[in-house]
């Protein structure tokens, strides 16, 4: 089986044209939709997705619920809640680390063999990219070394600047 970060690519793209198993939303506890990738992904999977997040009443932050993905191309969207960053004194590195684990806990579950992952908490919830990144990478290869299963990891960035510290992180990780 090759080396778990060999497994894992960077893309600069809209994660809603993924052709994969699965993608990550970077939700918020109500699971309601609303801006950013949320509302992108909202957008594009149609009003059913909304309709069986309600079903789902909700999601903690740090953790991560499954629904179908209705018009996406994927087959699977997982809805997990990053957390707020307040200066990081209030568990913001173990909640982000447990939305990456808890998403593909259900990957593994779901038998999901490529997943796509937004960079979780970077945007309105303003988490620093370089160490959001580095939670990222470093959580999500550990966790693939042992599951096969999972044959696909991409992080899909939606600008320049994240995809270099990914990068960065990948380069670490590897040395
Ligand atoms: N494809 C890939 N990445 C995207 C896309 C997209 N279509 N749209 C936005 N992004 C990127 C942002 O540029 C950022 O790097 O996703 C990352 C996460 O940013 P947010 O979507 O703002 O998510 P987050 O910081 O976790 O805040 C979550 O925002 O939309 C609301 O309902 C959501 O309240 C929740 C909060």
């Amino acid at each position: 089986m090759p080396h778990s970060i060999d497994r894992v690519e960077v893309i600069i793209g809209d994660i809603t044209q993924l052709h994969v198993d699965a993608i990550v939303n970077a939700a918020n506890n109500s699971l309601l939709g609303s801006g950013g990738v949320d509302g992108a992904i909202h957008r594009a999977a149609g009003p059913e997705l909304l309709a069986e997040c309600r079903e789902l009443k909700g999601c903690a932050t740090g953790a991560a619920k499954i629904t179908r993905a209705y018009n996406l191309p994927a087959n699977y969207v997982i809805h997990t809640v990053g957390p707020v960053w307040h200066g990081g004194r209030n568990g913001e590195a173990e909640l982000l680390t447990a939305c990456y684990q808890g998403s593909l806990d259900l990957a593994v579950q779901h038998e999901i063999h490529s997943i796509a992952f937004p960079a979780i908490s970077c945007g309105v919830y303003g988490y620093p990219i370089a160490q959001a990144c580095e939670i990222a990478v470093t959580t999500c290869a550990d966790r693939i070394k042992n599951t096969e299963s999972i044959q696909r990891l991409i992080f899909c960035c939606f600008d320049q600047q994240i995809e270099s510290y990914y990068q960065a992180a990948i380069t670490a990780y590897a040395a």
